[in-house]
């Protein structure tokens, strides 16, 4: 391949597996996913590391396998993080213009959000992102681009998104061990919904869910910004656990039995009885076994959208998403989620797959890849992609000015757009 190719790796460390996904810059500036690997993961839970020598064989397995099918060698990429670690800040922060006509330049731009940056966190957590939600100049809000604009006071809104320096650093070092460096880290919420949400449902007001094995991801978008995030950690095998415990039978018999019976919408309830479950040989009575089923996944994934529901609500952003929610992740194929997902939010429902991209259709169809497809999808929009014949070339760790960098062409270069 000739050097100005330009590639971009991402990894996703999912509670279940590990997806490495390689795209490539067309020379159309359009960025097509060239191939993947996918490992079974061990050494994690709930989005946590829990084990660094397993959870690194797992990455390496996946890094290979991607290696193998597209002939890239990866020696650094974007990787995603989760957990009940993740949290978010709003910060407020301004300055005075003194340049000639009181003409906002980009050193004054800069100033301030260098200045906003130093969001006051103590030293056991992290920046992951700072996302600028508005500029407000002379208490104008829904300012876009400041830059050439008059004004006397400057202000900037951010979202700062954080998390425990350890966990980070343990996903880190995960990676790291596998021989390949971290180019920046990207929340998993975000990069889901950079995969599956549609430009006007971030516009007009959207909620993501992410619902994984181990953990279930929120995102809030309005006016095209995220402004709220949450990691529950809680996520499609603990259904799979009620199932094996409830029903007596083994783990993956209760997986079998989920991913193929199982169906939480209420409808289904009343044809229960004309459902055949399987050979599980616990109960003669089909119909009994069947309500059983219908009960225990119905009574957990009610329970689980429930308390996201009470987390948004907390925040009153509730009643700002006329898009509704877009369920991605595994789990989102549990039959029947959508119309539950719809009584207990009493909003509109869609389930999503990573949308708007070219690359393998198996990729591009299955809501399990949506966070591995968002990290490529957000990587290349900052601009951040780098060419083959940089490969080997240390990049150093994230720090203040790397996130300074991230927003400032996510807002200059992107969302002005
Ligand atoms: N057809 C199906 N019906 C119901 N659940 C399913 C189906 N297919 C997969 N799942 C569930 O999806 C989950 C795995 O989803 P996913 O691959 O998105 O998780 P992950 O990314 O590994 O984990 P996490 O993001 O929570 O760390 C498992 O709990 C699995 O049982
Ligand atoms: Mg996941």
């Amino acid at each position: 391949m000739s050097a100005n190719e330009e590639y971009i790796a991402g990894i996703d460390i999912g509670t279940t597996k590990i997806t490495t996904l390689i795209g490539k810059v067309e020379k159309n500036n359009i960025l097509k996913i060239k191939g993947y690997g996918i490992s079974h993961s061990n050494g994690i839970k709930k989005g946590l590391i829990v084990d660094i020598n397993e959870a690194t064989k797992s990455i390496l397995h996946s890094i290979e396998m991607a290696e193998r099918t597209t002939k890239v060698f990866v020696d650094s990429a974007y990787i995603g993080v989760t957990g009940k670690h993740i949290s978010f800040i709003s910060n407020w922060c301004d300055v005075n213009i003194n340049s000639p006509n009181n003409i906002i330049r980009k050193a004054d731009v800069d100033r301030l959000i260098s200045t906003a940056n130093k969001v006051n966190l103590s030293s056991q957590y992290e920046i992951i992102h700072t996302l600028i939600k508005q500029f407000v100049i002379d208490e104008e809000k829904g300012i876009i681009d400041p830059i050439g604009l008059s004004a006397n006071k400057l202000s900037v809104e951010l979202l700062a998104v954080y998390g425990t320096a350890s966990l980070i650093n343990n996903v880190v070092n995960s990676v790291r061990a596998a021989k390949v460096e971290v180019e920046d880290m990207i929340i998993e919420a975000l990069a889901s919904s950079e995969a599956v949400l549609t430009p006007e449902e971030k516009e007009s007001g959207v909620i993501l869910l992410d619902i994984g094995g181990g953990t279930t991801d929120v995102a809030i978008y309005k006016d095209k910004k995220m402004v709220f995030t949450y990691c529950l950690p809680v996520g499609g095998d603990l259904i799979t656990n009620d199932i094996s415990i409830g029903l007596n039978i083994t783990l993956p018999k209760a997986e079998e039995i989920k991913r193929k019976f199982a169906n939480v919408d209420y409808n289904f309830y009343d044809t229960l009885n004309k459902v055949n479950i399987g050979d599980i040989k616990i109960d003669s009575n089909k119909t009994t076994l069947n309500i059983r089923l219908y009960n225990i996944v119905n009574c957990r994934v009610k329970e689980m959208l429930g308390l996201v529901k009470e987390k948004v609500e907390g925040y009153s952003f509730i009643h700002e998403v006329p898009c509704g929610l877009v369920i991605t992740g595994g789990s989102s194929m549990l039959k029947g989620l959508a119309p539950l997902a719809n009584s207990v939010f009493n909003l509109p429902v869609r389930l999503g797959v990573p949308y708007d991209t070219e690359g393998p259709q198996e990729v591009i169809s299955d809501p399990i890849y949506s966070t591995g497809v968002g990290l490529l999808k957000y990587a290349y929009q900052m601009k951040n992609y780098r060419t083959l014949d940089q490969i080997g070339e240390k990049k150093e760790q994230n720090t203040f000015a790397n996130r300074f960098k991230e927003f400032i062409l996510k807002i200059l270069k992107n969302e002005s757009r």
